[in-house]
């Protein structure tokens, strides 16, 4: 059988990875800078996430949601308290999407209404409701398109009242830093006036932070950055190291009812125990903090190259922006200088999201591997 071709591939074929290396089946070692689409946290194959998952693996893997899972209630309090959200209630599932599509119904339920508002550039994943919020014609299929939703421009707080005023919106959905989109955030004055409105309206403000959450941008939320209280948050990528898992955080006010949310894999013993191993290295090695001071030297190191035009994000989650598309120089890097890294929307753009364990000496040779290849693509 062959497998449904829907992804371009690079050539490459990772076989064992250590930390922020991943080495292919001739045993050649890349630098990765992208953790596979920021989904590697506290490193490959860190030594107490692979013992706390072999121990587990030989207790109990699996068990649906029918019994008691004491994990589930551990990693609560563990999010919780490293989060500081810890009156919120956690849901748990097993991707991104989930989460989104999880946190969608739970504001309609909520709120008993149904049109969303989403932002331009928003990247909320490919489910139903998660692709009809995200701004991209081309991966929402007929079916998707019959969601109601209005996409807004982030800073125009007049448009967002106007709509909220409608009183037909169930939720504003939005990412603190956009990462699919190409790294863009809302002003500080807007991430207020969304939290005031969506209060003085009654409607769901929902925090996207399947990407940027689980301190990948030296806050534990990128959106904790400010003083705001969102009624829901999305969690998913960092949270399991590589292991599926993706959860949301429901703020007290929302009151839960047997069967409103539901899943098979969701919070399963393996899962719960990933996250938590992976909450405790966070916390043990001060990622969160290591990840917003690696973000501080990245962009000093960046101002030295030249022909860049903007370096945008915070903490490790990054984008550098050319005046060029930058397919071509992503494929040097990888092929001559064995260095990951990602693309976006914008495809002026390179994204960085190491795993949180990156040090300085793999950054210099980030940029020196950079230097390289953007002579060579001078040369050209
Ligand atoms: C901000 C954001 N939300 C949601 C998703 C969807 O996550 P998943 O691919 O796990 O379904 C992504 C994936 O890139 C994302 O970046």
């Amino acid at each position: 059988m062959k497998l449904f071709d829907v992804y371009p591939l690079y050539d490459v074929t990772p076989v064992r990875a250590d930390d922020v290396y991943v080495y292919d089946e001739k045993g050649t070692e890349y630098l990765d800078l992208y953790g596979g689409h920021a989904v590697i946290s506290i490193g490959h194959g860190h030594p107490h996430y692979v013992k706390k998952l072999k121990n587990q693996l030989d207790q109990i893997g699996f068990y649906s949601n029918a019994i008691h899972n004491p994990l589930q209630h551990e990693l609560a309090a563990a999010i919780g308290h490293q989060s500081c959200c810890s009156d919120y209630q956690l849901f748990l599932c097993s991707s991104g999407a989930e989460a989104i599509e999880n946190s969608l119904k739970l504001a309609s339920f909520q709120t008993n209404k149904k049109r969303v508002i989403a932002f331009k550039n928003a990247f909320h994943g490919r489910t139903s409701a998660a692709v009809a919020v995200t701004d991209n014609p081309k991966i929402n299929a007929p079916l998707n398109k019959q969601q109601e939703v209005t996409f807004l421009e982030f800073n125009d707080s007049a448009s967002l009242e106007k709509e909220l005023k409608k009183e037909d919106v169930c939720a504003v959905i939005f990412e603190a830093i956009q990462g699919v989109g190409g790294l863009d955030e809302p002003s500080e004055e807007f991430i207020y006036d969304m939290d005031r409105l969506c209060k003085e309206n009654k409607v769901c403000l929902i925090a996207d932070e399947v990407q940027s959450g689980f301190g990948r941008t030296g806050t534990f939320f990128a959106y904790q950055k400010y003083r705001i209280e969102p009624q829901i948050v999305t969690m998913a990528k960092g949270m399991g190291n590589g292991f599926p898992i993706g959860g949301i955080l429901v703020h007290p006010s929302i009151k839960a009812k047997y069967g409103m949310l539901g899943t098979t894999f969701g919070g399963n013993h393996l899962a719960c125990s990933a996250s938590l191993a992976v909450l405790k290295v966070l916390e043990d090695e001060r990622l969160q903090n290591h990840a917003f001071k690696m973000g501080v030297y990245f962009k000093e190191q960046a101002q030295k190259i030249k022909g860049l035009k903007k370096i945008k994000g915070r903490g490790l989650m990054l984008g550098i922006e050319f005046d060029f598309e930058v397919g071509a120089l992503r494929k040097t890097l990888i092929y001559d200088e064995k260095i990951f890294t990602g693309g976006s929307s914008n495809k002026k753009l390179l994204r960085i999201l190491p795993p949180l364990t990156v040090q300085k000496t793999h950054i210099d040779l980030f940029f020196k591997g950079l230097k390289k290849a953007l002579n060579k693509h001078k040369n050209q």
